[in-house]
């Protein structure tokens, strides 16, 4: 779909009426669009379709996306100068910081319409370049990314199974492979070290807690045990 499509100017246009420019909790290098009040925007969302409407993951910097956008802020050799896949990229946070620490280029991927008009709209909001792609590229592969970054991907057993085994593929093609979780139930640990780990102010009306502990993991390509 083209940027200046009817459905994306829409899009577009809800992000802007929703949500409000603002700098990230704990990363307010970086501004996003973002809601304040939670669930007030998922009842609007749900009521305009009556359907199976996603709920709107791009109005919130989640506590997995906040803990990888610290880490490769506070980390730059890490993407700078390489191409990056944001994977699920939500609002685009991850994305964004890793623009901003030097990314030769990003793609940030996302199966949600909103998102994919979020994140073009924050790319801009923080001076920066990100291509904003909307698919599900999650039986398929990186492409010619170098360096593979997902925040909070791992809320469900089915998005946990598939996510994995396309970070895997990605790992084993030489892409380093990073994710930002905070505990979520289907991350499967034993697959991934850590590098880093922070307690990341969360909105209490998503979490019904106020911090939520955030572990950067790096995938291992290999299975644990393996010999390298
Ligand atoms: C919890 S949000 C995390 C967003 C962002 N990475 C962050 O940490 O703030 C999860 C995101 O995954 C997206 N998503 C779900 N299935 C996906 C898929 N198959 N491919 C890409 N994105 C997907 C959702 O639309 C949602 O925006």
């Amino acid at each position: 779909m083209g940027h200046n499509s009817p459905v994306s100017e829409l899009s577009a246009a809800f992000v802007r009426l929703h949500a409000r420019l603002a700098p990230v909790a704990f990363v307010p290098e970086v501004r996003l669009h973002q809601a304040d009040e939670p669930i007030g925007l998922w009842e609007l969302t749900e009521g305009e379709f009556r359907s199976a409407q996603p709920p709107p993951f791009w109005a919130f910097a989640w506590a997995g996306g906040q803990g990888l956008a610290r880490y490769v802020t506070d980390h730059p050799e890490l993407v700078d100068g390489r191409r990056v896949l944001d994977l699920a990229s939500g609002s685009g946070l991850v994305a964004i910081a890793a623009a901003r620490a030097g990314a030769a280029a990003v793609r940030a991927v996302e199966v949600d319409e909103r998102a994919v008009a979020a994140v073009a709209l924050n790319a801009e909001a923080n001076g920066v370049r990100v291509d904003a792609e909307l698919a599900d590229i999650l039986d398929s592969d990186a492409g010619d990314a170098e360096v593979v970054l997902a925040g909070d991907v791992f809320y469900s057993e089915a998005m946990a199974r598939r996510m994995l085994r396309f970070l895997l593929r990605a790992a084993r093609a030489g892409a380093r492979v990073l994710v930002g979780d905070p505990g979520r139930a289907f991350l499967p640990r034993e697959r991934f070290h850590e590098l880093a780990a922070y307690d990341v102010p969360v909105s209490e009306a998503l979490e019904s807690v106020r911090v939520k502990h955030t572990t950067v993991w790096e995938l291992d390509p290999n299975p644990p045990g393996a010999r390298r």
